[in-house]
């Protein structure tokens, strides 16, 4: 059993400071394994915002497992962006954008998908796809196997499919093979759990695809601000969103999504 705390697209310097405290109790209160991060933890990589949110994340349970979003590459300070653009993150939150958690029921692996070039736009490269295969392959059938990004592999109906990670194709064929079971990431500020399989030609293998929304960020595009929690078992995983509610001003639980771990990946039961 595993209880793994999924929160994303913090951006401090946009943020709702009403809800930090109540995030913070809840969390806790959640009492996870592990605290997962995926990326964006500013909204314009500043140091002051960085300091706000390495006290944020100071504050939150451990082991942490936090990995760097677009929003964390500076965008307008050229120079920065090209020549040190993880410079920031890396003096202020961690010297490492790229961290695992690695215990004998459940393998996070962080990858750092953010870029200068295509600032908004994220990508994994052959190195990244080399390195997360050489920390899951070969794990005993019943560790489940998790990575982390900040940009997305799939996306939900209403958006483009551009909003993928750049060269997740590649990636996926050599995550199933294996036997990646779920990707973490967040960037669009929406929920959304899919099935690889409907995407992905893995044959024989399915993972799961959840995004979590924003869980601070004033930009919430049409969402309550939320987080996900992943109770993992030996049966399966439910996936449970929390979202904030403005009027009695503390994150509840909202829908539950539960699916069955099987031979070749996750089905939702019947
Ligand atoms: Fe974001
Ligand atoms: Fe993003």
């Amino acid at each position: 059993m595993r209880t793994i705390v999924h929160l994303s697209d913090l951006h401090f310097g946009r943020i709702d400071p009403e809800l930090l405290d109540p995030l913070r109790w809840r969390v806790h209160a959640l009492e996870p394994h592990v605290v997962v991060v995926s990326g964006d933890l500013t909204q314009r990589a500043r140091s002051g915002q960085f300091r706000e949110a390495k006290a944020f994340l100071d504050t939150l349970p451990r082991p942490q497992v936090v990995v760097p979003g677009n929003h964390d590459v500076p965008l307008f300070n050229v120079f920065q962006r090209f020549f040190s653009p993880l410079g920031r993150y890396k003096r202020i939150v961690s010297r490492n954008p790229e961290p695992e958690y690695i215990d004998d029921e459940v393998a996070i692996v962080g990858v750092n998908t953010a870029r200068s070039f295509v600032w908004k736009d994220g990508s994994i490269d052959s190195r990244q796809v080399e390195r997360v295969k050489s920390r899951i392959c070969g794990l005993d059938q019943r560790v489940v196997k998790i990575v982390v990004t900040h940009h997305p592999f799939d996306v939900p109906e209403d958006h483009n499919e551009a909003e993928i990670v750049d060269k997740a194709e590649r990636a996926m064929q050599a995550f199933a093979q294996c036997g990646a079971d779920l990707l973490l990431a967040g960037h669009l500020h929406k929920t959304n759990t899919t099935n690889s399989a409907e995407r992905y030609k893995t044959a024989g293998h399915i993972a799961l695809i959840v995004q979590a929304g924003t869980a601070t960020s004033t930009r919430a595009r049409g969402e309550t601000n939320s987080f996900n929690c992943l109770r993992l078992s030996a049966e399966g995983v439910a996936v449970e969103r929390w979202q904030w509610n403005s009027f009695s001003k503390v994150f509840e639980l909202g829908p539950v999504e539960r699916f069955l771990h099987t031979a070749d990946g996750w089905h939702r039961p019947q």
